[in-house]
């Protein structure tokens, strides 16, 4: 039987169907709610509006839990690599031996970027910050690749365009670093898997044969799978609206890095870096800090903390801290930033304010003490999250486009400017 939710409204009642997804989450369909009552909802920062279906991942913020197509986020971190996560993201299953490596025969086929595109590079300033060069080399391959982009409902460049984006955003990420420390930029040799490729891209010289550290390669592996996809953030929904309108894959994922630039989402873990450098600049004391974080009249918050669905711990910054002092201890890195993060996080969890309001660490507390102990500088970190949600922009835009029934994004809103009013000329003002 239907299960329904009532509205009351000027003595009338309406009666609107209740969705249950396959997890048991309930949702009102209003989709004939302005048609019927002349209502719309208003919902800032959407905080209970769910904007589609989908079937690629799942979170419950009140037990923790985080699943990819059915899998537990710890399952997958632990047995899987980023690229298999890719595919299982992406095409829902996780692939037979032979498709997947079929699939990584094909990644590696495009993980080189035209010269020309290459030479976009020498536009930017040399301290550029690398989400700007992210962001605009990847709405740049639409430049390159038009015939293949320039209708997504086509399923043979939409999967070209998948296989290129997957392929080649190591590259130009690697490219950015080098370009930003005046390195030669490094091609990728397509004997090394994809983890490997890029670590080489960022961190090998001409000069000199580099042998890829299996610790470095396994840490940034598990810590890519973990950004891999979230459902629908700030940054996936940017891409799902401006995907929604048609534009090409290009330009809807390079809106997705631009929205996961902010501090208050992807930019994040920078900031968390930058806070703990503060503190230890100070000092090293965190009660100040703690302090400052709950002070409404002071504009810091706990970089790295709260979450808007996560109401418990983020499961991916529980594994993220464990691999963090894994590496750091495998690789012989003494961080005082650690242990201030491990103060902060112990202080915070005792104090009343952040149980209320049930501010636990999430995926950027720790990351980026991990970027910083494989040599990645802080400025980078923001494009490594990016790189890690590569995968998910891509799996949630290819569930939009595919889905007959998906509708240009368009919210409403209530209006409160000014009520008409009659022009007057500028001599008469
Ligand atoms: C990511 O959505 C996703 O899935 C994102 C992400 C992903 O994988 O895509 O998980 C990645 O973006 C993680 C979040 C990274 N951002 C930060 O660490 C920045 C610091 N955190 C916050 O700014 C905040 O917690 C948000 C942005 C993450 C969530 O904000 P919400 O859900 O809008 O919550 P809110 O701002 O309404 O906060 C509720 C209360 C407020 O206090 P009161 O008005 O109730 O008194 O909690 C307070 C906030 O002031 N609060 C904090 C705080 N976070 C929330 N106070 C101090 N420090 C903080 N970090």
């Amino acid at each position: 039987m239907e299960e329904t939710a009532k509205i009351i409204f000027e003595g009338k009642e309406y009666s609107f169907p209740v969705v249950r997804g396959s997890e048991g989450e309930l949702a009102i369909d209003i989709a004939k709610l302005r048609a019927q009552t002349g209502l719309v909802t208003l919902d800032d920062g959407f905080v209970n509006t769910g904007s589609t279906m989908s079937a690629i991942t799942f979170l419950d913020g009140e037990r923790g839990i985080l699943r990819y197509r059915g899998y537990d986020i710890a399952e997958l971190a632990e047995n899987s690599t980023f690229l298999e996560v890719a595919y299982l993201l992406i095409y829902g299953e996780l692939p037979s031996a032979a498709v997947f490596d079929n699939f990584k025969k094909t990644i590696t086929r495009h993980t080189l970027i035209h010269e020309d595109l290459k030479r976009l590079y020498d536009g930017f300033p040399k301290d550029a910050h690398p989400m700007a060069t992210l962001g605009s080399m990847i709405n740049t391959l639409s430049g390159y690749y038009i015939r293949d982009t320039s209708d997504p409902l086509d399923p043979v460049g939409r999967e070209l365009s998948i296989h290129r984006l997957l392929a080649k955003t190591p590259t130009i990420v690697a490219f950015s670093y080098k370009k930003s420390i005046g390195h030669p930029m490094m091609y990728p040799k397509n004997s090394l898997n994809y983890i490997a490729n890029f670590i080489r891209m960022m961190f090998a010289v001409p000069a000199e044969n580099y042998a890829v550290d299996p610790v470095i390669e396994r840490a940034l592996d598990l810590l890519l799978i973990l950004h891999a996809d979230h459902e629908q953030n700030c940054s996936t929904s940017t891409v799902r609206l401006v995907g929604s309108s048609r534009a090409n894959v290009f330009a809807a994922i390079s809106s997705g890095v631009n929205a996961l630039w902010g501090p208050l989402h992807g930019g994040a873990n920078q900031a968390v870096i930058e806070m703990l450098d503060e503190i230890h600049k100070e000092g090293g004391g965190v009660k100040k800090f703690v302090a400052l974080a709950k002070d409404k009249n002071s504009n810091f918050r706990l970089m790295g903390f709260g979450h808007r669905v996560y109401k418990n711990f983020d499961p991916r910054a529980k594994i993220i801290k464990k691999a963090c002092m894994d590496v750091l201890d495998k690789l012989g890195i003494k961080d005082p930033l650690l242990d201030i993060a491990m103060q902060l996080e112990d202080a915070a969890l005792k104090d009343d304010y952040f149980v209320e309001r049930k501010l636990y660490p999430n995926v950027d507390f720790y990351s980026g003490l991990i970027y910083r102990a494989l040599g990645i500088p802080t400025e980078m970190f923001t494009v490594m999250f990016a790189l890690g949600r590569m995968p998910g922009w891509i799996a949630q835009w290819k569930e939009m486009i595919e889905n007959p029934s998906a509708k240009i994004g368009r919210p409403r809103q209530i209006y409160n400017g000014h009520t008409a009013r009659p022009f007057i000329p500028i001599a008469k003002r």
